[in-house]
C-alpha cells in the first residue's frame, strides 16, 4: 500500500513537471505578466508598488467607512481610480469594464481575479454609476450590498429583491 501510494505519487509529480515543461513557454507568450496601462500624471494615491500589493484591501476598507460611517476620505475612492486610469479605446473613448484592456481587468483577468464592483459602480469616466438607478445611493441598500460578502452573486437582483421586500 505505502510503496504503491509512494510511486502514484512520483508518478503525479513527473507528469506535473512535464505538463510545467510543456506549458510555460506557451503560456508565456500568450498570456505573459500583464501590462496594465501608466495612470495618469506623476503618482497614483500610495507608492505604486504598495497599490499593486494592497488596492484591494483599502478599497473595501474604504468602502466599508463610506458605507457604514459616512466617511468620504478622497484617497482611496473607487471614482478616482477610473478617473486616473481610464483607457482609450479604438474610437478614442475611454473603454469600460467589457473591454479586456479596461485597467482593472488587466491583472485580474491574468489572475482569474473576478470584481463585481462594476455592476453599480461606473467604470470609465464621466459615466453615471448603475447604483443611482438600481439602489438610492447612500440608502440602506447600499449598506445590504457592501455588508454582506456579495462576490460572485448578482448584485443587481440582489438589489432589486431588498427593494421589492422594502428592506
Ligand atoms: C449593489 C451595488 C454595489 C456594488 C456591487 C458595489 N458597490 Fe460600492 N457603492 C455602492 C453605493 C450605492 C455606494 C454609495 C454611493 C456612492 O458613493 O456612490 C457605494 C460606495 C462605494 C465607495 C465610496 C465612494 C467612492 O467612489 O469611493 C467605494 C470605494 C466603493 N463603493 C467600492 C466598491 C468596490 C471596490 C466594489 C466591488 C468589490 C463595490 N463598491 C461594489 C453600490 C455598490
Ligand atoms: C491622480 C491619479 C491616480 C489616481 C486617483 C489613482 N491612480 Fe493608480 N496610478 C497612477 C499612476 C500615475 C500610477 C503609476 C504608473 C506607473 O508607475 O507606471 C498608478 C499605478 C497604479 C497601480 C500599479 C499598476 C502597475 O503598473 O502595476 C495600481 C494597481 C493602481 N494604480 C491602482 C489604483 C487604484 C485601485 C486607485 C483608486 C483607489 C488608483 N490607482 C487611483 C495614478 C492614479
Ligand atoms: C497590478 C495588477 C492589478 C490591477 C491593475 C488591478 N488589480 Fe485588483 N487585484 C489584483 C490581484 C492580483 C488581486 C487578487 C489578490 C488576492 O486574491 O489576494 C486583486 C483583487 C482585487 C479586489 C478584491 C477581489 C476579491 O474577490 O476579494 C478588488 C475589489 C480589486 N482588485 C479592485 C480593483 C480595481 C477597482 C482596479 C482598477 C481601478 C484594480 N483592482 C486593478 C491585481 C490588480
Amino acid at each position: 500500500m505505502r510503496f504503491a501510494s509512494h510511486i502514484n505519487r512520483l508518478v503525479a509529480a513527473l507528469l506535473l513537471a512535464m505538463s510545467l515543461a510543456l506549458a510555460l513557454p506557451v503560456a508565456s507568450v500568450l498570456a505573459g505578466p500583464p501590462t496594465p496601462a501608466k495612470g495618469r500624471g506623476e503618482a497614483c494615491v500610495a507608492p505604486t508598488d504598495w497599490m499593486r500589493r494592497n488596492h484591494m484591501s483599502v478599497l473595501k476598507h474604504q468602502r466599508d467607512d463610506t458605507v457604514h460611517e459616512g466617511l468620504r476620505t478622497k484617497q482611496f475612492s473607487l471614482k478616482g481610480c477610473i478617473d486616473c486610469h481610464s483607457v482609450k479605446g479604438g474610437d478614442g473613448k475611454a473603454v469600460t469594464v467589457a473591454d479586456p484592456k479596461h485597467f482593472c481587468r488587466t491583472c485580474h483577468d491574468y489572475a482569474a481575479v473576478r470584481v463585481d464592483c462594476f455592476e453599480c459602480h461606473a467604470s470609465r469616466p464621466g459615466e453615471a454609476g448603475k447604483s443611482a438607478g438600481v439602489i438610492a445611493p447612500g440608502a440602506e441598500y447600499a449598506d445590504a450590498a457592501h455588508g454582506a460578502d456579495i462576490h460572485g452573486s448578482d448584485a443587481a437582483a440582489l438589489s432589486a429583491y431588498l427593494k421589492e421586500a422594502g428592506r
